[in-house]
């Protein structure tokens, strides 16, 4: 029998950053981090299960095949060690579902060839991480793959958040970020788990000044042990947690003030422990600091019609500027008179990943 599912995972983006690993085979943090979900901004993936095939996981580069073309997706340049390490996922769900679908009244049903097509939303090489979209997307629809009754799975996963979070949990062993994908918009991630949190803040939108479409020299999973050589580190996990605390309270009562500048250190405390390790790197270029320069002039002083905005920085030279949706189209203005030269994609807040079918 052939089985086919489709399943789309947004990306997230960390204003309390995970970096730094306290196990790193399981992917467990060494503090808590804190996020948005995205929504547009997102991986497809395309699982086909042929249960009469000999067994085997199949990555195939190419567009899914019934994907909706007219947004432009992009198939993921992967090398050879990426697709092994997403192959190495799947297994790990076709193992994990073992025990988990009993606990859920599900049953497994492992075997068969297994053929990934994945895409993504947001422009070839745009400098945007995908490992959280594409690890969320391709655990759900491996665990779909892999369940004997996908509709009652569908039902569990509408009705269940503890389901969510189990698979949420299998994902974080693919890669940390992405169990953030998986609930939206705001999301904490402590210890094993992922979970939404309160927010009194209105529908935000994420603006993303492209400064570089090169891939990283230095990948967000080599970053995470390299930080643990800075200096910095002692007393990292301490500011980061304490730094956790007064991001719910800010959120929960709304404050955008306090949001602004509690992300802004943070963001600069990440890049600093990148600048401070035992052989130093940075991921900034000569863009990053041109703007981030600028950034700070608003937000000592930010415009009359506007709170300060969220500015942060992955493992990357991007940055990016969390607004009021109600707000984007003078932001985007703004940003288009200041830096005409610089790309800008724009997504709004989501609520993570879904199987489309
Ligand atoms: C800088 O989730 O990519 O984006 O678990 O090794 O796959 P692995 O790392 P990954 O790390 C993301 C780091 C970050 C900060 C963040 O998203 O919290």
């Amino acid at each position: 029998m052939l089985r086919k599912w489709i399943v789309s995972a947004p990306s997230n983006i960390a204003l309390i950053k995970y970096m730094g690993k306290e196990d790193s085979s399981l992917n467990l943090p060494a503090n808590s981090s804190l996020s948005m979900t995205l929504d547009q901004l997102c991986t497809w993936v395309e699982i086909e299960r042929n249960s009469f095939g000999s067994d085997g996981v199949l990555f195939i580069p190419e567009l899914p095949r019934e994907l909706d073309r007219s947004f432009n997706p992009t198939v993921p340049a992967l090398k050879e060690a990426g697709v092994q390490r997403m192959i190495r996922h799947v297994k790990r769900v076709q193992e994990s579902v073992h025990s988990l679908f009993p606990q859920y009244g599900l049953t497994a049903e492992a075997g068969g060839q297994i053929e990934i097509r994945t895409a993504n939303t947001f422009p070839a090489s745009s400098g945007i991480a995908s490992s959280a979209s594409s690890f969320a997307a391709v655990t759900l629809a491996s665990a779909l793959a892999f369940c004997k009754d996908p509709d009652l799975f569908q039902k569990i996963w509408q009705g269940n958040p503890e389901f969510k979070r189990d698979l949420a949990q299998i994902s974080r062993q693919g890669s940390g970020s992405s169990c953030r994908s998986f609930e939206g918009p705001w999301v904490l991630w402590e210890g094993a788990t992922a979970t939404p949190v309160k927010s009194a803040l209105p529908e935000m939108t994420d603006l993303v000044l492209l400064i570089s479409r090169d891939s990283k020299e230095i990948s967000s999973s080599e970053a995470h042990s390299l930080v643990r050589t800075s200096p910095l580190w002692e007393g990292r996990v301490a500011r980061a947690q304490e730094r956790i605390g007064a991001l719910r309270t800010a959120l929960a009562s709304g404050d955008r003030i306090a949001v602004s500048k509690i992300a802004w250190t943070e963001m600069w405390e990440m890049h600093s422990l990148f600048h401070t390790c035992e052989v130093p790197f940075t991921y900034w270029e000569p863009d990053t600091i041109r703007v981030l320069r600028w950034l700070r002039g608003i937000l000592t002083s930010a415009p009359e019609w506007a709170p300060p905005p969220i500015v942060t920085l992955d493992a990357g030279p991007n940055i990016h500027l969390i607004v009021e949706s109600s707000q984007a189209a003078e932001w985007k203005g703004l940003l288009k008179e200041k830096f005409p030269d610089l790309p800008l994609l724009e997504d709004t807040q989501g609520s993570g990943v879904k199987a489309v079918y």
